[in-house]
């Protein structure tokens, strides 16, 4: 696991938006950045495993987070628009920005892929997480030190076969990372990185691994180490690198 010890004021008032904080990854992401003191924007698809989360966060005692129902899926470019606004009249800045919703898709050869799936994984995984990044740009510069978090997987830093549209929207996602972590080097105290989770148990890896015994596998709770690590200060001037939880 990657070694980090985060002191508990780590993420003291700071604003951080996690997408596909319901379940899985992004849950324990939100929990844990609240756990540290940061008001979590909490986004994602279903409302009611964003609330599960916020009745957590606040039953704990941790900083009020907010709930953002979004479907990453369906969302018109006007909508990223307008929760710009939003969070800019609410809030004002935004100093962490973990992309952490994702699909599987078809796990097959890429000549059964559908051109539909194909599709609806890019948009989740790729399509969404620039418009959520070119949109909120202007936010994180608002930060005097933003971190944006982009989740990568094994299959985004090496090809393998019937991973198909999902291995090609990890790689989009460290495109994204370092394009970003490129441009915004030396104009904003923004930086930019990838995590890859390794096999963790949710529901996305039961999907990918249904043979496998889910115990055998660390639970979302174990791997925030990292997430914490890039998440907070401690990572300042750390940009443009692709990380691993495991
Ligand atoms: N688990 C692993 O072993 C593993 C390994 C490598 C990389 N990863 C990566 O880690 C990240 C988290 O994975 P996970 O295992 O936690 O996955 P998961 O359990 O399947 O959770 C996926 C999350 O994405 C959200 N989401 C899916 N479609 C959405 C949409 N259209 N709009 C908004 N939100 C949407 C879901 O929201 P709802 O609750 O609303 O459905 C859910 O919160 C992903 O990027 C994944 O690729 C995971």
């Amino acid at each position: 696991m990657f070694d980090y010890t985060a002191p508990p004021n780590l993420l003291q008032n700071r604003i951080i938006l996690v997408t596909g904080a319901g379940r899985g990854i992004g849950a324990a992401a939100a929990k844990a950045y609240a756990a540290h003191g940061a008001t979590v924007l909490l986004l994602g698809k279903t409302e009611e495993n964003l609330n599960r989360i916020y009745d957590q966060i606040e039953a704990a005692g941790y900083p009020q987070p907010a709930v953002i129902p979004f479907d990453l899926e369906t969302a018109r470019p006007e909508q990223y628009i307008e929760l710009a606004d939003t969070l800019g009249k609410n809030f004002g800045r935004l100093d962490g920005l973990l992309h952490n919703a994702s699909i599987l898709g078809p796990r097959t050869a890429l000549e059964q892929v559908s051109g539909e799936s194909f599709m609806q994984v890019m948009q989740i995984n790729v399509n969404a997480m620039f418009m959520l990044t070119s949109n909120l740009l202007p936010l994180l510069k608002q930060s005097t030190d933003a971190s944006v978090i982009f989740t990568s997987s094994s299959v985004g830093r090496k090809g393998r076969a019937y991973w198909g549209p999902y291995a090609v929207s990890k790689f989009a996602t460290e495109g994204l990372m370092q394009t970003l972590a490129d441009e915004v080097e030396n104009v904003s105290s923004i930086r930019a990185n990838s995590i890859n989770p390794g096999a963790t148990r949710t529901q996305m890896r039961a999907q990918a691994y249904p043979g496998e015994d889910p115990d055998s596998k660390p639970c979302p709770a174990d791997i925030m180490p990292v997430y914490l690590y890039l998440m907070g200060s401690d990572s300042t001037g750390v940009t443009g690198q692709a990380l691993n939880a495991q």
